[in-house]
């Protein structure tokens, strides 16, 4: 069976223009490739500001109007083309997106999930998809405005899977959630891929990626640095990346060792790797190198000229 979803090579910019006229390519999204098996949960792990909504949005052809890709996009084996894209939008590939503003505000909750359908088997499964996130059936007369920010979200998600799809792409699912309903979300986030379905959950809170995901790449300004399987996780020493390594030791289990220093701003980095800037065990090389690639390392990918060993941590 192909992969549910393969990404090779995707690169994102902006086409902005400077005092009115000249014209500036902006990059934000450099080299990505990511692949999706049926049955896997794919996090997609980095700082706010590192491109993983882009990334969320430009899979399925809803770029802001500036928004330019490259490289190549494969659902089921078959380049998913803006057109094909649209066709399977909100049907067998959604988007759970960050925001709750994706609601349609003028039309009430039942209505949006049964997408305007009213026979019997519609019903059922609009009530049941709600029941999952515990809101009761009285909420399907609602219109969003009605709904507090947390009820909202269940709602939105409810909607998003009601039919079944097959690849969902969730941009950070549980803002403003409690852990209990956070953990139902995310818990049937992983039913839905034990059932068969891929997904890509987008998220900067590394913690809630490891509670479900298979694998996960770290994406530190629009670039991966690491990708790992998600026992990898369960000691430092089991990490590739310096920037990975620094996520593991801000987790609260681990000490919430702050990182110094910002992320620098996507696509302002043109030579050497662009963690340098916060990077302990920076060498000249790493400044001076070109391009750094990405390249296969312990049953994972690294993107650094001197990957953290196994034993040192
Ligand atoms: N329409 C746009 N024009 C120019 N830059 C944009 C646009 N939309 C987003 N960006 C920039 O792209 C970068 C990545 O944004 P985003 O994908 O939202 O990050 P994340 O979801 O990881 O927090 C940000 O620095 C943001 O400012
Ligand atoms: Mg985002």
């Amino acid at each position: 069976m192909p992969p549910i979803l393969e990404i090779r090579d995707l690169s994102i910019h902006f086409v902005q223009y400077e005092r009115g006229f000249r014209r500036r390519r902006l990059p934000v999204i450099r080299d990505l490739s990511l692949t999706i098996q049926p049955g896997q949960v794919v996090a997609v792990v980095g700082a706010s500001g590192s491109g993983k909504s882009l990334l969320a949005h430009g899979i399925l052809d809803l770029l802001p109007y500036n928004g330019q890709m490259e490289g190549s996009i494969l659902y089921q084996g078959e380049p998913l083309s803006p057109r094909r894209a649209e066709q399977l939008r909100g049907d067998e590939i959604v988007l759970i997106p960050q925001g709750v503003t994706y609601l349609d505000p003028l039309m009430k909750v039942g209505d949006q999930i049964r997408r305007g359908r009213k026979d019997p088997d519609s019903r059922a499964r609009c009530t049941a998809a709600l029941q999952r996130y515990g809101v009761g059936p009285e909420v399907e007369a609602l219109y969003p405005f009605e709904l507090s920010g947390g009820m909202a979200r269940r709602v939105l998600i409810a909607s998003a899977v009601v039919d079944r799809p097959k690849l969902i792409i969730t941009d950070e699912p549980t803002p403003g959630l409690d852990a209990k309903a956070a953990g139902r979300i995310l818990g049937h986030l992983r039913e839905l891929a034990e059932e068969g379905a891929g997904v890509l959950l987008v998220t900067h809170d590394l913690e809630l990626a490891l509670t479900i995901a298979h694998r996960v790449t770290v994406f530190y300004a629009g670039e991966t640095i690491e990708e790992a399987a998600a026992q990898d996780f369960s000691s430092s020493a089991g990490l590739r990346h310096p920037f990975t390594r620094a996520l593991w030791r801000a987790m609260p289990q681990h000490g919430f060792h702050p990182l110094s220093g910002a992320q620098p701003y996507p696509g302002t980095v043109d030579t050497g790797c662009p963690f340098a800037g916060q990077c302990s065990r920076c060498r000249p090389d790493c400044v001076q190198t070109q391009r750094i690639p990405l390249r296969p390392w312990r049953g994972g990918a690294v993107r650094c000229l001197f990957p953290e060993e196994e034993a040192s941590s």
